[in-house]
């Protein structure tokens, strides 16, 4: 099989991001060369308002009969999108031209929601009236209710969040295509009632009573009444936690193609509703690689902290191969710098803990962790650094909500993300249903032999 070569016309070969990213707008060809054999095809070359370069192969395979492998997809561009931008390698992170940093200071989560379902910031009146929608939708119907009693307490929530989320076509449902008026619809439920799934998950789980959510809260106040009040005694919103609770849902609104939004995606893409789409979205977020870390970096932290393991002994385990140990909240897909997020969350972990009066043993561990980290070869040389899940956990914990309920929330914050992603897929006019190729390695065919012949 000849290996294919390829190499940008009127450019000196390159192949790495860094080298793309020196190209500029003027320098960018228009299309690469690709030579496979004695075939000899140009692919179109597109540019994203970042400037990203990305080589079109919509017809690699219908000029040349061959496809790319790309395991994982690293390398490769799923979609257009307006939504969120990330620089890796600079650690940048925008929702729609907006600065994450700008937003952590500024804005508010649902505000923050309206931004990425419209890629603009909203007028007052629209804030307004957006609020009002959401507010006025957190209830759950009362026959859902049944769903969480059905379930053992120990589930966890994130089983129970992805069944209830689910369900929830079962109470709207609907015949034939979605209309761009019934997925705003769907789209403000899945906004309003997802803290109400959270919550009522949590209730269950610890045999108390559901609290039904109360309109005169904000979107982060409503979620804490939720979890921490009972019917037998007044609940203040407190307004350190409210706050911390926001900044930490705007910091996990979206993040362009993970694996749970493209999750999202792709199950959209058949066709199926955005209750479904999002219901296995929640159930790839769970996974300990992608949302489910910020539960595991906690447990990570107490296991050090509870002298199981110095942090010393745990990053020499995290840096051997067959440990089964992983430096859990370190690394990432795209960011090969410090993740912008955690090093706000690192900052909020001393205000929140130092606003609240408390200290944590856990803060401690991981900055000597990230300190150990930052100057060893090992998570040097592969880049690994902080993610959004390293500090994250510490402020959940300082907030009181229970380990088990961390990437619930996480859940809760990327969900403007996952509904934005999932409309903007469905307004997409080449949008098409997502079916990858593989190449085959298994047996040439055979014939079939009796059991007698075996
Ligand atoms: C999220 O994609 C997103 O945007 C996700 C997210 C979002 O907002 O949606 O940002 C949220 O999911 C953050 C990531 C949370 N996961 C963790 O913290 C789990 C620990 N991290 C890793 O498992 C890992 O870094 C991943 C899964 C995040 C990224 O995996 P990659 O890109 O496939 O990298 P890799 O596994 O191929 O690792 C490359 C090398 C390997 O070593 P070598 O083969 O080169 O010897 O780095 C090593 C890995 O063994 N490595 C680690 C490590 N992460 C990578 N070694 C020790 N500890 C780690 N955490």
């Amino acid at each position: 099989m000849p290996v294919p070569t390829l190499s940008p016309q009127n450019s000196t070969p390159t192949s790495t991001a860094v080298a793309a990213a020196a190209m500029t707008n003027e320098t960018v060809p228009k299309t690469a060369k690709l030579t496979l054999g004695d075939q000899e095809i140009d692919l179109p070359v597109m540019v994203g308002s970042e400037g990203e370069v990305a080589i079109d192969i919509r017809q690699l395979r219908a000029k040349t009969g061959a496809i790319t492998f790309d395991p994982g997809l690293g390398n490769t561009g799923a979609c257009l999108s307006k939504i969120t931008f990330l620089d890796g390698e600079q650690g940048i992170l925008r929702y729609a031209g907006y600065p994450i940093e700008e937003l952590a200071q500024k804005s508010h989560f649902v505000e923050v929601m309206w931004l990425l379902l419209h890629q603009e910031l909203p007028s007052a009146p629209q804030l307004s009236q957006f609020t009002h929608e959401v507010t006025h939708h957190t209830m759950l119907h009362e026959d859902l209710k049944e769903l969480f009693q059905s379930l053992p307490k120990v589930g966890h929530p994130m089983a129970v969040c992805a069944a209830a989320v689910g369900a929830l076509s079962t109470f709207y449902r609907k015949e034939g295509p979605h209309t761009r008026e019934q997925n705003w619809i769907d789209a403000i439920r899945l906004l309003a009632k997802m803290p109400t799934i959270a919550a009522y998950s949590y209730k269950h789980s610890i045999g108390q009573p559901f609290m039904y959510p109360r309109n005169d809260l904000s979107y982060a106040g409503n979620i804490l009444h939720m979890l921490f009040a009972n019917p037998c005694e007044r609940y203040e919103v407190n307004p350190i936690t409210a706050r911390a609770l926001d900044l930490l849902l705007i910091l996990h609104a979206d993040h362009e193609q993970n694996c749970s939004t493209s999750t999202v995606r792709t199950v959209g893409s058949s066709g199926a509703n955005l209750f479904a789409s999002v219901s296995a979205g929640i159930s790839a977020l769970w996974g300990p690689l992608h949302g489910g870390a910020n539960q595991a970096v906690i447990e990570m932290l107490m296991s050090i902290r509870d002298g199981k393991r110095t942090a010393r002994e745990f990053m020499e385990l995290a840096k051997k191969k067959d440990s089964g140990v992983r430096l859990m909240g370190f690394g990432h897909r795209v960011y090969k710098n410090y993740d912008p997020r955690a090093l706000i969350l690192k900052q909020a972990c001393y205000d929140v803990l130092g606003q609240l009066g408390r200290k944590d043993p856990l803060l401690d561990i991981a900055l000597e962790l990230e300190q150990i980290a930052l100057s060893d070869a090992y998570f040097i040389d592969r880049k690994l650094y902080p993610n959004v899940d390293f500090y994250s956990g510490i402020i959940y914990k300082a907030l009181g909500i229970p380990v088990d309920m961390f990437t619930v929330f996480f859940a809760i914050g990327r969900m403007p993300g996952w509904v934005a992603q999932w409309l903007e897929y469905q307004a997409d006019p080449e949008a098409r249903i997502t079916r990858p190729r593989q190449i085959y390695m298994g047996p040439t065919p055979r014939s079939y032999k009796q059991v007698a012949e075996r």
